[in-house]
């Protein structure tokens, strides 16, 4: 038994390859470096969705838009007790509601639904009402503006380059569990559903909102070294840090750190979270030094979804809508070519007594 499935192969797949050696992410055949702040989100969805259906339009864009407004009819849906929850278990709870199934159009309202729903959790929890899409702009700059932002072209880039940026990474937690739901043909909406409670998880998509707190108590980057010893101390994990896959840098983190640069603003927070991550780097070498642990996706995502002004309890959301298209992606060639997903346990209880 390997525990936590560390190192098991269990799928043969085109859609992405995460090489932890060496620090680097193919998506399709094409390096994150070549797509990240180069494709659109709706390029890159077509590419990754590309030969798993059926008459896929060569222009994502106006179908993904159409989408939008056909979920935001779903908005109506939302009551007090939807938003009582948390964003992503609002979002999830708004999503449930899409019907299943196993087509273009489903997969497309699957794929529009973290967008709108959480642009519309996140105004209603502010006490604002919805804002429908507007079908004339792209994916990423409808998001802002659904979120009542009027976005300059610099942040819609970067929020375009983030949705990409994440958009697959090999057999990762969430995307295991959406292949498993997929496998039992339970339909794209199921697998999309596993996908979005995967990733709710701190140690998984749950990361950046607390990066962000870690960052708020440290407060000046003369008390990163105490804080950080002190947090270590009482045995907590240092988010944003460390990976199953990469033993180096992952790439995604530079990725999102030149989105940042790029919208130019916020200089002084980009200069203490680097003063911050140079002070964990260094503590975490001494502190585990039979384990390389360095800087993973999530640190930048905290600061450039943060320079977007989503709010932190928001920021899980922001990452299922760009992950949502690899989910979607790795469920249907699970369903072109993979068997029932059913690995077998070892019993450890106890055996039934003898009858007498
Ligand atoms: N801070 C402090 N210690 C850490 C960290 C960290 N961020 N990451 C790992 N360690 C330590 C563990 O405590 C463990 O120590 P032990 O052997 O004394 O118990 C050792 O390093 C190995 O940890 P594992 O949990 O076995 O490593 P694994 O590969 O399973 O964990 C994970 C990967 C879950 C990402 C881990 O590094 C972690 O918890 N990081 C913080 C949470 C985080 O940033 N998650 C986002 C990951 S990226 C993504 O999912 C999109």
């Amino acid at each position: 038994m390997s525990d936590g499935l560390e190192d098991v192969v269990a799928a043969h797949t085109v859609m992405s390859d995460v090489d932890g050696a060496a620090g680097r992410l193919i998506i399709r055949g094409r390096s994150l470096d070549d797509l990240a702040g180069r494709a659109t989100f709706e390029e890159v969805t077509r590419l990754l969705w590309d030969g798993f259906f059926d008459h896929l339009p060569a222009d994502l864009a106006g179908p993904l838009a159409a989408a939008r407004a056909e979920v935001f009819a779903e908005v109506s849906a939302m009551d007090t007790g939807i938003l009582a929850l948390s964003p992503i278990e609002a979002m999830r709870a708004l999503t449930a509601r899409l019907s299943d199934g196993d087509d273009l159009a489903t997969a497309l309202r699957l794929l529009a639904a973290p967008a709108v729903f959480t642009a519309a959790v996140v105004r209603g929890q502010a006490g604002e009402a919805p804002i429908a899409p507007d079908t004339s702009l792209g994916h990423a700059a409808d998001i802002l503006r659904m979120l009542g932002k009027a976005p300059n072209q610099a942040e819609s880039e970067a929020l375009d380059t983030y949705l990409v940026t994440v958009s697959d990474h090999g057999l990762n937690a969430s995307t295991f569990a959406a292949r498993v739901v997929a496998s039992t043909r339970a339909g794209l909406g199921s697998a999309v559903l596993a996908g979005i409670s995967a990733l709710k998880g701190p140690l998984h998509g749950g990361a950046p909102g607390p990066i962000i707190d870690m960052l708020d108590g440290i407060g000046g980057a003369e008390n990163a070294r105490p804080w950080i010893e002190a947090a270590l101390a009482r045995g907590d994990r240092l988010m944003g840090f460390g990976h199953r896959v990469y033993r180096v840098r992952d790439p995604r983190a530079d990725a999102l750190k030149g989105a940042i640069r790029r919208m130019g603003t916020r200089a002084g927070r980009l200069e203490f979270a680097e003063a911050v991550e140079r002070a964990v780097l260094e503590i975490l070498k001494a502190h585990k030094p039979d384990r390389s642990l360095d800087t993973n996706v999530e640190f930048y995502t905290a600061l450039l979804l943060e320079a977007l002004a989503f709010p932190p309890s928001a920021f899980t959301c922001v990452f299922a809508m760009g992950r949502t298209a690899g989910w979607i992606a790795h469920a249907r060639e699970q369903l072109a070519g993979g068997r029932l997903i059913r690995p077998q346990s070892v019993y450890v209880g106890p055996t039934p007594r003898a009858a007498a």
